[in-house]
């Protein structure tokens, strides 16, 4: 059972908010998980009445939880929602809002969550010590900033010099919500807890590893923000970087958070940098143009609502790391990303190196197919070992065979990624947030790209929504046999 707290969330009226922490807070409390004095209150610039927020809340969980609402559930959780109106740019909104927590009622203990752009991160904080609401005194506070953690090194360090100043490393919580994620902690458990894998995960037995996340969604009504992120740093330096490093990092000396973390330092202080000279063969971007989405025709990125006629935000981006260590210097890491691709898909694909040897081989068949593991992440949960076996029959001719194993079965429940996430919050458990060095490091990665990307703003490449990436994208492939893995299950 969880800690009485306050929750504070700063842009409740917002697109995350309504989407996915409201009801990850009501499936926390639908599951029991929610201890009775939590409170929990929404800020926003909106107009609302107490009244009039809590039946927005009841709308809002009817429409997305996951099962049916139950009628006692939702008037607990709504029973514990304040609203609290105000423009974070005015100093009263923080003066009102300190005096609301004052009020009896409002455990001591308060979590704010900064559910706004990026740009109001420094100045929330920076406002609610002014109003005295960081300062702990037999209570903690603990505030959640979400990605991206700055746009660039330099932004990244200065929004850190200014959050430091208000805030201690172990009460900042950056959160990544792949984190949060069961397929993710999945390839943690599926490397630490099993000895199995261990003596093939390095770069003797591995030829190349790739990271996917493509989605089937455009930008939608996103622009504002897109616009100036884009794929490379909205998707790739935070949620795919995060993945790398759980699937490269080494066994860390516990699960404590700071040894975790530690671990995953060492793999992104480990990648090899890329040279502005090198961004070319090892990094690609393309945006979706006009298409069809599952039959349905959908403007191209460039018409969509907010985005600038001649923009070259790209939509699309992949790169090559390497990590240079001991254990996997010179094995490819391919990351990519995109929007409205031809399927929305998250995994993990291990391609093993060939044997030596090859005594099976049918003349028409050069390179008979390597060994792939394929951790699925979305829409699937999945692990997937695909191996060589004889056909049947009479010949000495081999064919591939794949052992699938689904995470969850029927009677597992789904939950989302920020539930378990908010719970730790909560709980004071910072294993799965970002430390700080983590988001520098990702960023020193991905700067000299976003450098070389920023000077050329006159031609990106597109391809129709809907479908996969421009073929030219194989320059960043470093071996001829190398080409993406588009799905779990190939046939
Ligand atoms: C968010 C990005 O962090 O992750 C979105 O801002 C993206 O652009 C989303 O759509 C993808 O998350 P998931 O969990 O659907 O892979």
């Amino acid at each position: 059972m969880t800690e009485a707290c306050t929750l504070i969330i700063f842009g409740a009226t917002g697109n995350l908010a309504q989407v996915k922490l409201l009801p990850a807070l009501y499936h926390l409390e639908a599951a029991g998980l929610l201890t009775s004095e939590i409170r929990i209150v929404c800020s926003g610039r909106t107009e609302f009445s107490e009244e009039g927020w809590r039946e927005h809340v009841r709308k809002t969980i009817s429409e997305r939880a996951r099962d049916l609402v139950q009628a006692p559930n939702c008037d607990t959780f709504c029973h514990r929602m304040h609203y609290h109106q105000g423009d974070i740019a005015d100093p009263q909104t923080f003066e009102r809002l300190a005096a609301l927590l004052r009020e009896p009622g409002f455990p001591d203990n308060h979590v704010f969550y900064v559910s706004l752009p990026p740009a109001t991160y420094g100045g929330i904080v920076e406002s609610l010590d002014q109003h005295g609401m960081l300062h702990e005194d037999g209570a903690w506070r603990r505030v959640v900033i979400e990605k991206p953690f700055g746009s660039s090194l330099e932004s990244a360090q200065n929004l850190q010099r200014k959050v430091s100043r208000h805030l201690r490393e172990d009460q900042t919580y950056r959160i990544d919500h792949y984190m949060g994620k069961a397929m993710v902690q999945n390839v943690l458990v599926s490397r630490f807890a099993n000895l199995m894998l261990e003596p093939l995960w390095n770069r003797n037995y591995i030829d190349h590893v790739q990271i996917t996340r493509t989605e089937t969604l455009g930008v939608g009504k996103r622009a504002g923000f897109y616009e100036g992120t884009g794929a490379l740093r909205d998707m790739l330096q935070s949620h795919l970087m995060q993945l790398m490093a759980l699937v490269a990092m080494e066994p860390p000396v516990s699960m404590d958070a700071d040894e975790l973390r530690d671990e995953k330092v060492k793999v992104l202080k480990s990648i090899r940098p890329i040279h502005p000279a090198a961004v070319d063969s090892q990094a690609y971007r393309a945006q979706y143009a006009r298409g069809h989405v599952d039959g349905a025709s959908v403007p191209g990125y460039l018409e969509e609502p907010g985005v600038a006629p001649d923009s070259v935000t790209e939509t699309y981006a992949a790169l090559r790391l390497y990590v240079d260590n001991w254990r996997w210097r010179d094995v490819p890491f391919y990351l990519r990303t995109g929007k409205r691709m031809a399927e929305a898909r998250t995994m993990v694909a291990i391609c093993f190196k060939q044997p030596p040897k090859h005594f099976f081989r049918s003349a028409h068949i050069e390179r008979p197919p390597p060994n792939w593991l394929i951790m699925s992440i979305a829409p699937e949960e999945s692990l997937r070992l695909e191996i060589s076996v004889k056909e049947p029959g009479p010949e000495m001719k081999t064919r591939q065979i794949s052992l699938d194993a689904p995470f969850r079965c029927e009677h597992h429940a789904r939950t989302d990624a920020y539930e378990g996430l908010l719970l730790d919050v909560i709980e004071g458990d910072r294993s799965l947030f970002l430390r700080y060095d983590e988001v520098e490091w990702a960023w020193r990665i991905v700067d000299p790209v976003l450098g070389v990307w920023a000077s050329e703003r006159d031609y990106i490449p597109t391809h129709p929504a809907g479908q996969w990436e421009p073929e030219e994208v194989s320059r960043i492939f470093n071996r001829e046999h190398h080409r993406w893995r588009h799905l779990v299950d190939p046939e």
